[in-house]
């Protein structure tokens, strides 16, 4: 098959986008498909011209554009078939504040949270006390993310994320707990990874992208009902979000207040220390397994 292999883009996840293609590249000409790469930033109205004459596009874009469902809606409307979720559910789950609503709706347990989409007044403050994460409401990887203990910090914390043009999530800091994620591939729940950062109070940019900045123990050595219940809640918040194909949900758990799931990923990170490739090596699937997998629910 000739297939697009989209990445790169103008979020703050470039770099991540580029270093996963590099290995979805290898793996889908080792399947034996032509690999036509596209890099979005180049030329965005291009892309759809160049899918058009591909079979597949391989989507390995984070945030936005790419992981909001626009090239999702360009690509349906041209009629090409690619990995993951469509333009709805791309959108919704790219939206914390948005999925936080849906997942509260469907009964599914996430911390407090805010949600400012402009500066708020002189002397705002969240209803609930610190600590908070204060996170871009559509971005990833930790980028322009903090974690403030004390509220004198919050206008910095905030400004940092305002300046990029996005909206800003206040989240309950829901500190010392397990860092948990599960992954969703079809209709099945792949095995949860339990994280534990080396350095840091948080899964932060250097402990996802560095190698061995953190340990990732894959399948996580929790009790098998913890075990079940993130799967149980993986599917649950794939299904709210409308997702299809895959997703990889993140989690928090505290004895106080068990399981809290965080947000869900539509297009997961692909690079050498992401945590999908080594979720689906423990069910069984090497990395040109995983992709071939998708490949094959994409066309479904
Ligand atoms: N946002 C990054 C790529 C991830 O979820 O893996
Ligand atoms: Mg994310």
């Amino acid at each position: 098959m000739k297939v697009l292999l989209v990445a790169g883009g103008w979020s703050s996840e470039r770099e991540v986008s580029l270093s996963g293609a590099v290995q979805i590249g290898k793996a889908l000409k080792s399947l034996g498909h032509e690999v036509v790469p596209c890099d979005l930033s180049d030329d965005f109205p291009g892309f759809v011209a160049a899918a058009r004459i591909c079979d597949f596009a391989f989507l390995n874009l984070h945030g936005a554009p790419g992981e909001d469902g626009l090239p999702q809606a360009l690509l349906d409307a041209a009629g090409v078939p690619y990995q993951g979720a469509g333009p709805a559910g791309s959108f919704l789950a790219l939206n914390k504040a948005a999925s936080k609503q849906l997942f509260i709706s469907h009964g599914l347990p996430t911390p407090r949270w805010d949600f400012l989409p402009t500066p708020p007044p002189a002397g705002y403050a969240p209803a609930f006390p610190p600590p908070w994460f204060v996170k871009p409401n559509s971005g990833g990887s930790s980028v322009y993310m903090s974690l403030v203990r004390d509220p004198a910090e919050l206008p910095a914390a905030l400004e940092k994320i305002f300046a990029t043009g996005d909206a800003a999530l206040i989240e309950e800091g829901l500190c010392g707990g397990m860092e948990l994620t599960c992954a969703v591939l079809g209709d099945e729940a792949l095995p949860p990874i339990l994280i534990r950062p080396k350095a840091g109070e948080f899964f932060d940019y250097a402990s996802k992208y560095q190698p061995e900045a953190a340990d990732e123990i894959c399948p996580a050595p929790i009790p098998r009902a913890l075990t079940d219940e993130l799967g149980r809640l993986s599917l649950a918040a794939h299904a709210a979000l409308g997702l299809t194909g895959y997703s990889r949900a993140d989690f928090i758990h505290t004895d106080k207040h068990g399981l809290m799931l965080l947000e869900v990923n539509t297009l997961p990170g692909m690079t050498p220390t992401s945590l999908l490739p080594r979720s689906a090596r423990a069910a069984g699937l090497d990395f040109p397994q995983l992709i071939a997998k998708l490949m094959e629910l994409g066309l479904a």
